[in-house]
């Protein structure tokens, strides 16, 4: 059996050993993977922990500041760098769902190598990476579901950077991560965050991404993912956000006539992702979110609610 004290007290003890003196870079992502990566390296070696946290400009609303100052609260050294307009450039005219993930990929590598060489002597990676990952990760180089779509949490590694890597984490299933993050002392609400897709909001805006469009669907998620907490449904869900169509419906709103954006919802169950079920929230709650999206974000007259479940749909709509 498991024991998340037991494994703490191991780990440290090992990463000492192995890192000594030498500077570790580890790239944040707000998720409970490297958040507890982080914390157990910030354990074993304190500040010559170098954390960045990237903000690619698809985060949820307020999501880089907010999660900043958490990290920065629980006392890691992290650095946040806001390169949202570099992801829109890279991103700009791209419309096909692995473009975009490879302009992301490509990006944030781009990005976390300008920020690893401004520190000096660095000479090890951490990485958040779990059980399943590894797992996944070996099955990707040949099996039939790697070309479905091109994850990118694993391997992200530039060649010329060749730091040596450190995963703390690489035998736990997620569960375990969770119960070393409460062991750690770690915000519950940051343990029991829904899994978000590295690309972030890109995959959930079907076509061309432009600022205007993260932020309309920024505004819609907030209300969904709120809703969800304020009504005690958020942990009942393993993973839920808002996908913004391609495509203009009519509407009414007094007397006009509007031709606005239609906006999906998407809560499912599931264990690992792999397969997952659409979550049968309930009408009433429905409802009341509907309303508060159509009436408080502009750009948007409809809103559906996906009723799909995995296989044969996937979890993301791209
Ligand atoms: P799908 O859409 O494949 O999603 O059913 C399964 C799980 O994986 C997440 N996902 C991604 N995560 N990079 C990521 O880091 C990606 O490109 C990516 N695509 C999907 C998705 O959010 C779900 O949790």
């Amino acid at each position: 059996t498991f024991t998340p004290n037991a494994f703490v007290e191991e780990i440290v003890a090992e990463m000492k050993e192995k890192i000594g003196n030498d500077k570790v870079v580890l790239g944040l992502s707000g998720g409970v993977d490297s958040t507890v990566a982080a914390v157990l390296l910030n354990k074993a070696i304190g500040d010559n922990l170098y954390c960045i946290f990237v903000n690619n400009g698809l985060l949820r609303k307020n999501e880089f500041q907010s999660v900043l100052d958490q990290y920065k609260g629980m006392g890691l050294n992290v650095k946040g760098v806001d390169a949202s307009e570099r992801f829109m450039t890279a991103l700009a005219g791209l419309d096909e769902p692995e473009s975009k993930r490879k302009a992301i990929g490509k990006a944030f590598i781009e990005v976390f190598d300008d920020e690893a060489h401004q520190l000096t002597d660095v000479k090890w990676l951490g990485q958040g990476t779990i059980y399943p990952d590894v797992i996944e990760s070996v099955s990707a180089t040949g099996g039939p579901s790697a070309t479905i779509k091109s994850h990118h949490n694993v391997g992200g590694l530039p060649d010329f950077m060749k730091l040596q890597i450190v995963e703390p984490l690489r035998m736990l299933f997620k569960d375990e991560v969770r119960r070393v993050g409460a062991t750690l002392g770690i915000d519950p609400e940051l343990l029991g965050r829904h899994p978000f897709p590295g690309p972030g909001l890109a995959i959930r805006i079907l076509g061309d991404i432009t600022p205007e469009k993260v932020a309309i669907l920024q505004e819609v998620d907030a209300v969904f993912i709120n809703g969800l907490k304020e009504h005690g449904l958020y942990d009942k869900v393993w993973q839920a956000g808002a996908i913004l169509l391609p495509v203009n419906s009519v509407g009414v709103m007094g007397d006009e006539r509007t031709y606005e954006k239609v906006v999906a919802l998407r809560a499912v169950e599931s264990t690992d992702g792999m397969t997952a079920d659409w979550v049968h929230l309930p009408y009433e709650f429905l409802m009341k979110i509907s309303n508060e999206i159509i009436n408080n974000v502009r750009g948007v007259n409809r809103v559906v609610y996906d009723i799909s479940s995995k296989p044969p749909a996937t979890i993301e709509w791209e």
